[in-house]
Parts: C-alpha cells; sequence; structure tokens
C-alpha cells in the first residue's frame, strides 16, 4: 500500500476521517470543495500536532484551502482546534471584563503603549500578551525592552498581581499558546500558503482566543504596509475574524486602520517609546493620537458597555487628566523599568550615525510603500529577520515628511538613526524608492476606515 494512503493507526479515540479513515481522503474532499465537518477539522489538527500526519499531507491539504477557502463553520472549528492544541489562559482571576486588542501588523506601531494606559484609567484591566517584531512590522515586547531593566518574562503570579496592583501588564506570550499555530505557519511560510484569508483569520484568532481574554478588538491594518494591502481583503479578513471571535463565544469588534503611511513619525524601538511617551504627555503626532483613541473607545465600548463615542470621550479625558500617563509609569516601574528614561526621554541611547534622506525634487508626497519604510528601518537594525536576530534599539527612522505635504528638492524626508553608515546608504536608496513625490495634491489620508462589528 502506497504510504499516503494508509489509515492512521492513532484515530481510535476520536473516530475516523470520512468513512476510510484515510487523511489522503480528507484532502481530496477538500480539494473538490467539500465542506470538512467539525470532527474531521478537529482530528486533523490533533494528529497533525502529534506527528500522525506527515508535513507533505499537510501541505497538500493547506493548498486544497489555498484554494478552496473556508466557510464560517470551518474556520471556526480549525481555530478552535488550533486554540485547544496547547495551554488556554484562564484570566478569571483578575476582576472585571477583559478586552484585548490585536493589530494585524504595522510600521510606526506603538498603539498598544499609548492605549492600554488609557484603557487601564478608565477602569478596564488590561492583561495583554504580546509578541516580538517579525520582517518589516515592530513588535510591542522590543519597544518595551528599550526601556532598561523592563521585564516582559513574568511568571502568571506577577503577572496576575501586576494586573491586580495596576489595572495593566503587557508580558510575553508564554511557549505553549497555540502550538499548532506554530506548526502550521511554518509550514505556510514554505509552501506558499500564508495568503488564505481563512487560514490567516484562524491563525491569529487562535492565538487570541488561547490569551484568555473576555472580549477582543481587532486593528485590521489595510494599505501598503498592512500585512493585507488590499481593502477589499482586509474587509474580508476582519468580518472572517469577527465571525470566528463570536462562533467562539466572545464579542469581536474590528477597526480596519490605514496603514498608507507610517503611524506617527517615530519607527524603531526606543524612538517609538519615546513618541509613545510624547503622546501620552497630549504632545503625540495627531495621528498616532486618533488611532489610539478609536482602538481604546471600542475597548471601553466592550469593556463598559458605553457607546463607541463615550469610550472615546472617556479615553481622551484620561489622556488629557494625565491618568493615562500615570498609568503607564506605574506599570513600567512594576515591572522593573527605569523611570528616569520616562522622566527625561534624552537618557535613551542615540544612534552612533544620523542621517537626513534628501528629497531629490519637489511636489506633494504623493503616497508611500511603507512596507518599504519599514524593511527600511529593519536595514537600520530596528527589526529583524529571523527570530535568533538581535534588534538594536536605537536605530529607525524618524520620518520629517508624510502624504500631502509639500517638499522642495533638498528638503529633508526623514532622518535615519543607525549604528553603520553601510546600512544607512542602503537604507537611504529604500527609503528613496518607497516615498512618490508629484505635483499633484493627494487626497488626505482616512485613518479610521472602517468598523466591523
Ligand atoms: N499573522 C499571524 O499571526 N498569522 C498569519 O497567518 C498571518 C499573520
Amino acid at each position: 500500500m502506497d504510504k499516503c494512503a494508509q489509515p492512521f493507526v492513532n484515530n481510535k479515540k476520536r473516530g475516523d476521517f470520512m468513512s476510510t479513515g484515510r487523511f489522503v481522503d480528507l484532502i481530496q474532499k477538500k480539494r473538490q470543495g467539500q465542506t470538512l465537518t467539525e470532527d474531521e477539522i478537529k482530528k486533523m489538527i490533533e494528529d497533525y500536532v502529534e506527528g500522525a500526519i506527515p508535513d507533505y499531507q499537510m501541505s497538500a491539504m493547506l493548498m486544497a484551502i489555498f484554494f478552496q477557502g473556508m466557510n464560517r463553520e470551518e474556520a471556526t472549528a480549525m481555530t478552535l482546534a488550533m486554540r485547544d492544541s496547547g495551554q488556554v489562559v484562564d484570566l478569571s482571576a483578575i476582576q472585571g471584563i477583559k478586552v484585548d486588542k490585536h493589530s494585524t501588523g504595522g510600521v510606526g506601531d506603538k498603539t498598544t503603549l499609548i492605549l492600554g494606559p488609557m484603557v487601564a484609567a478608565c477602569g478596564v484591566p488590561v492583561a495583554k500578551m504580546s509578541g516580538r517584531g517579525l520582517g518589516f512590522t515592530g513588535g510591542t515586547l522590543d519597544k518595551l525592552e528599550s526601556i532598561p531593566g523592563f521585564q516582559v518574562g513574568l511568571s502568571q503570579e506577577e503577572f496576575f498581581a501586576a494586573v491586580e496592583k495596576n489595572g495593566i501588564s503587557v508580558i510575553g506570550q508564554t511557549g505553549d499558546l497555540a502550538p499548532a499555530d506554530k506548526l502550521l505557519y511554518a509550514l505556510r511560510d514554505v509552501t506558499a500558503t500564508v495568503e488564505s484569508i481563512p487560514l490567516i483569520a484562524a491563525s491569529i484568532m487562535s492565538k487570541k482566543l488561547a490569551a484568555g481574554s473576555d472580549k477582543i478588538v481587532l486593528d485590521v491594518t489595510t494599505g501598503s504596509g498592512a500585512f493585507i494591502k488590499d481593502l477589499d481583503q482586509s474587509k474580508e479578513l476582519a468580518r472572517r475574524m469577527v465571525d470566528i471571535g463570536k462562533g467562539a463565544g466572545k464579542e469581536t469588534v474590528a477597526l480596519l486602520t490605514s496603514m498608507e503611511e507610517p503611524l506617527g513619525r517615530a519607527v524603531g524601538n526606543n524612538l517609538e517609546v519615546k513618541e509613545a511617551i510624547k503622546t501620552l504627555q497630549g504632545q503625540g503626532p495627531e495621528d498616532l493620537e486618533e488611532v489610539c483613541l478609536a482602538l481604546a473607545g471600542m475597548m471601553l465600548s466592550l469593556g463598559k458597555g458605553i457607546s463607541y463615542e463615550e469610550g472615546k470621550k472617556e479615553a481622551k479625558e484620561a489622556l488629557d487628566s494625565g491618568r493615562a500617563w500615570q498609568k503607564f509609569r506605574a506599570m513600567v516601574e512594576s515591572q522593573g523599568g527605569n523611570l528616569s528614561y520616562l522622566d527625561d526621554p534624552d537618557l535613551f541611547p542615540e544612534a552612533e550615525v544620523i542621517c537626513q534622506v534628501q528629497a531629490r525634487e519637489r511636489g506633494y508626497i504623493f503616497s508611500m510603500d511603507t512596507e518599504k519604510i519599514g524593511l527600511a528601518s529593519g536595514i537600520l537594525g530596528a527589526g529583524r529577520e529571523t527570530k535568533e536576530d538581535a534588534v538594536d534599539f536605537s536605530a529607525g527612522i524618524l520620518v520629517e515628511k508624510k502624504i500631502g505635504d509639500w517638499v522642495e528638492a533638498g528638503d529633508c524626508l526623514a532622518t535615519l538613526c543607525t549604528g553603520d553608515l553601510e546600512r544607512a546608504q542602503k537604507a537611504e536608496e529604500v527609503y528613496l524608492n518607497a516615498v512618490k513625490i508629484s505635483g499633484e495634491k493627494p487626497e488626505p489620508v482616512k485613518l479610521i476606515v472602517d468598523i466591523i462589528a
């Protein structure tokens, strides 16, 4: 008998795939566009995690899903099976409704550092697990770790105690959240099956559901610096994730936010922390404040049962009164961060090489390829290509001109910060290619593109 067609040995408890018990038949079923049952999906994920389904068969299944898609029930079943492949965090020991926020990734996205303290200052606990940056997007943990002393590796007891005390704690994800996603993502990465909306939705939501919050606000970015660039596809991803959240019994709302240009002006770890500090002190860039208020407003709406508009008003009040800033300080202090850096951000180490990218022509900044700007920041040392790479906390970009700004030839478009002149030269070329200058004035960027509830 050919190896692929063998029945599984360890399928006694959970029943077989279809009537034959052969995974090859399940691949064929999906390839023909039929719907997989909840039991079939559950068994598929369990067997794959146990090593009973070889990568070559799972790759074929992923490709079948890529072309045939999954309906709402299938995507929900896949997400729940992935969630249940590892630890599901129990946050019930923390009083109150816990609302999590997840962004599908962006450039200059330091919103967690700002909206977390806003929400906590309004009485909704923030017990957040965040990730590190990879590729062209940054990660909240790297930003927080650029504050000397800041610890992201708290034990569960320390994490709960920090949330009880301050209303907020942000830590690294535990190793065992949705291990099925780690295996499947690695396989998708090498089989050209990453860009499938149901697979992306299941991947993201399995981790969010495993993180244990009661309700979820999704920041689905769209545009040139987003993981999904096309607006219709971004909406589809948002709808899928909202459906899955609801299917799992958790109220979920998605905001579609623009990544047509970097958010705020700072891209890179300690540069972004400095910008977050300014924003919490009421002197941040308008676009960053607007997106943070929208996301915080939605989190407060879900957490307190108030309207989105009321939520935004409460978040603004927390910002203007300085209560959000005090919450940020309390979080940093309780996680070991050195407060003198918050009080005097000039203490943050500066990059050794600082140079300007100058416009080569005059006109309006018409568009920005934000992904390329993220890549330029990576070249400067702010990001990592593989999980093992180290990041340079002081590297990155200060964006001086954004979409709609007028520039003369020779004007500074951006300031590059790095440890090495050669990196600066490479990043300058990438940055110049990322910015389109035109005589035509562009439409203003709409930041909150849509809300999907
Ligand atoms: N981010 C994830 O976590 N999963 C995907 O599939 C894509 C982006």
